[in-house]
């Protein structure tokens, strides 16, 4: 599905440059679930962005199902965009002065002439929202944006998704409705990346990717040892946040 090599990116600033990304070799099957972890500005989603086709590479090389992105001109990038890949971001990026119903609609306005508004509904239904179609963001909690989120980066039917700390701004309880999605999503076939830093949302993955100052310090299988090690270290991050809190 996905093929990167040397990506890098480089954000100039003033007389000094960020070296976002600095050299990532990656490989991605089609079904993959791969979870990336890193402290931040690691370059998670800088990375994300590439691999999305929302952004490009300084220099190196991105194929995604065969065809070399890197190269193209964003017009088609937008086009395999389009086809192909559905976008959570980090902070659900929704449209405030409309509905759930159009925000979830808003990829087809680009891709086809006549929005079919059903197909809408069937990517509410498949996040459990059908009933909150008719609501405004600002009419929706935090956890039911994020599902009108993932609703929109579905609608297109997509064969790569990918997401942004997806559950970042939830309870735990929330978070875990968003992550059976992404196992509904992945069970029918999709091929999933989600950054996290929770160890439990990453533990859920069957790859972890871990991130460091713009390169990929790790990537492994999730085998069982190394899931219920995860899980532990997300326990014990949790008792320390309670702790700190009370
Ligand atoms: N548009 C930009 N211009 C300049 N520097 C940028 C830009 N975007 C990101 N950076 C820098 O690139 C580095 C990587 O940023 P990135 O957003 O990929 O980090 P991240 O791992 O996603 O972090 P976080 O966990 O905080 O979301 C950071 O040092 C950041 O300051
Ligand atoms: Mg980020």
């Amino acid at each position: 599905m996905i093929r990167a090599a040397q990506l890098r990116k480089d954000y100039p600033m003033g007389d000094d440059v960020v070296h976002a990304l600095a050299g990532v070799d990656l490989l991605i099957g089609a079904g993959e679930f791969v979870s990336i972890t890193g402290p931040s500005g690691s370059g998670k989603s800088t990375l994300m962005h590439i691999l999305g086709c929302l952004d490009r590479p300084t220099s190196g090389t991105l194929e995604f199902r065969g065809a070399m992105v890197s190269a193209m001109t964003p017009r088609q990038l937008a086009r395999v965009r389009n086809a192909h890949i559905g976008f959570v971001f980090q902070t659900f990026n929704l449209v405030n002065r409309t509905s759930a119903l159009d925000n979830v609609l808003m990829p087809l306005v680009y891709t086809r002439g006549a929005v079919d508004r059903s197909l809408g509904l069937k990517a509410l239904e498949q996040v459990g929202l059908a009933k909150r179609a008719r609501h405004l963001p600002n009419e929706l909690s935090g956890g039911e944006r994020q599902r009108v989120a993932i609703a929109r980066a579905i609608v297109n039917n997509p064969d790569f998704i990918l997401a942004d700390e997806p559950t970042g701004n939830l309870d735990s309880r929330t978070g875990e409705q968003i992550m059976q999605i992404f196992h509904e999503l992945r069970a029918s076939g999709k091929t999933i990346v989600v950054v996290t830093h929770e160890m439990d949302v990453a533990a859920q993955a069957d790859r972890l990717i871990a991130m460091m100052d713009g390169h990929i310090i790790e990537d492994a299988r999730i085998d069982e040892a190394r899931r219920m090690d995860l899980l532990a270290t997300a326990q014990r991050v949790k008792r320390l946040h309670r702790k700190t809190a009370s």
